[in-house]
């Protein structure tokens, strides 16, 4: 099979290695890729949201099968524009994406179908703003509607602050969100659940937890992703019970009722409290850094997999996992999330020596010239898999040392909550 992988992320890297090592594909081509995937796949510069010439360019490139990575292509419905051109595509249809792509939307699904949620106001003015505050505590929590790259989410430990941020968004400070979901802060640990779904049935996909703020200790602004480790330990049997039957089967349920069939990967955030888990969000795609922890642990072949979900055979596919465990490390260009410089020359990744159980996955890199350059804010994930988290991170800063980076800089302590325990 042809093999066409749509983004350009850590995410998409890992998806290409675990696809490269498939027995079932002849080609991968990569719209359009990083510098890592160049390594494995073909990378073809490529508008990931112009539709009609992504579809032109998988008919040019006999694509048999299209893995949409990234949430802005589904959420502006590129798997419903393939399949109207009988491509087959892996990835939830435009409505379904609407789980990532409107929090009203997540949030309005969570009320009418007793999901497990903060309690929140949707907001399309200043006066529905007020409202909220006159009966709610603070901390609150501001989130712009539509996609925001991750900034569109402030906690706010002051109504003048709430007041502020909100109007910020009312003014257009993100293009896709004219309205607001205001919500009570949720306490607690967050965790992340994944599952892969066919039109059928659903199956366990990993469990990770990100590390979303910039520095050490969980300080700064909010980022994509600093790093992640898999499995979460806080995901025991009895929560995974509860994460499944009152937040995933009652959601799939209600998109179901709609006939609206929710198929690709399934992101569940949650924050857990006293052993019960609430939904912060859905993301309607693997995550990223999170994809670089779970495919390794993968031990099935992931185009068998992704070919049966899209024949909805998913069912008599078994998902099989190295008992193991994993942790990637991401190292970003100085002063990311702020301002960035982007071009700096990586120099000495051909001569890093790594072991079979550690990977670098490319995010943010470029080849200029037969050179590495830094490309983006979050640049390497440096990934490596074992038995104790501890070693795993020392391994990882290991490399990271060997690397020697100027440009970049990451957090030594992903995977705190665990291994100082
Ligand atoms: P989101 O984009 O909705 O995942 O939000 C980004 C991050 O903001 C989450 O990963 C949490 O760390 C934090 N967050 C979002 N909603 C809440 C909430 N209701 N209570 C506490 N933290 C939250
Ligand atoms: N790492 C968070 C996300 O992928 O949304």
């Amino acid at each position: 099979m042809n093999i066409g992988l749509i983004g350009s992320g850590g995410r998409e890297h890992a998806l290409c290695q675990k696809i490269h090592e498939s027995k079932l594909i002849k080609k991968i081509i990569c719209f359009p890729g990083n510098a890592g995937t160049a390594k494995i796949a073909k990378n073809i510069k490529a508008d990931i949201l112009n539709f009609r010439e992504i579809h032109q360019l998988v008919q040019f490139h006999k694509i048999d099968l299209v893995i949409v990575g990234p949430e802005e292509p589904l959420v502006r419905g590129l798997v419903d524009y393939l399949r109207k051109k009988k491509i087959k595509v892996f990835g939830p249809d435009k409505f379904a994406s609407r789980l990532e792509g409107s929090k009203a939307f997540m949030k309005k699904v969570c009320k009418s179908n007793n999901i497990p949620t903060a309690d929140y106001k949707i907001c399309k003015n200043k006066k529905d703003v007020l409202n909220f505050l006159k009966k709610s505590k603070l901390p609150l929590v501001v989130k712009a509607d539509g996609l925001a790259e991750g900034k569109g989410v402030t906690i706010c430990s002051s109504k003048k602050k709430v007041l502020n941020i909100s109007e910020e968004i009312f003014k257009g400070k993100f293009k896709s969100s004219k309205k607001i979901v205001l919500e009570e802060f949720l306490e607690g640990e967050e965790a992340s659940y994944f599952v892969i779904a066919d039109k059928k049935t659903f199956k366990f996909f990993g469990t990770a937890q990100d590390h979303k703020r910039v520095k050490e200790n969980d300080k700064g602004p909010n980022t994509g992703g600093m790093g992640a480790y898999s499995p979460a330990k806080i995901i025991d049997k009895k929560l995974e019970k509860k994460i499944i039957n009152k937040i995933i089967k009652p959601t799939f349920f209600a998109l179901k009722k709609k006939k609206i069939y929710y198929t690709g990967f399934l992101y569940v955030g949650l924050m857990i409290q006293d052993n019960e888990p609430y939904l912060i969000e859905f993301n309607v795609r693997m995550g990223d850094p999170e994809c670089q922890v779970i495919l390794p642990r993968l031990k099935t072949d992931l185009i068998k997999i992704i070919k049966n979900v899209v024949n909805n055979k998913l069912k008599q596919t078994s998902i099989n996992w190295h008992n193991k465990k994993s942790m990637t490390v991401v190292l970003c260009s100085k002063g990311y999330p702020g301002k960035y410089k982007k071009n700096k020359t990586i120099k000495n990744l051909d001569r890093i020596k790594l072991s079979k159980n550690d990977f670098i996955y490319h995010a943010g890199t470029k080849l200029e010239n037969d050179q590495l350059k830094s490309n983006g804010g979050r640049v390497l994930n440096i990934t490596s898999v074992g038995t104790d988290f501890l070693n795993i991170r020392k391994k990882i800063i290991k490399i990271i040392k060997n690397i020697n980076w100027k440009g970049g800089f990451f957090r030594r302590d992903i995977g705190w909550k665990i291994i100082n325990k």
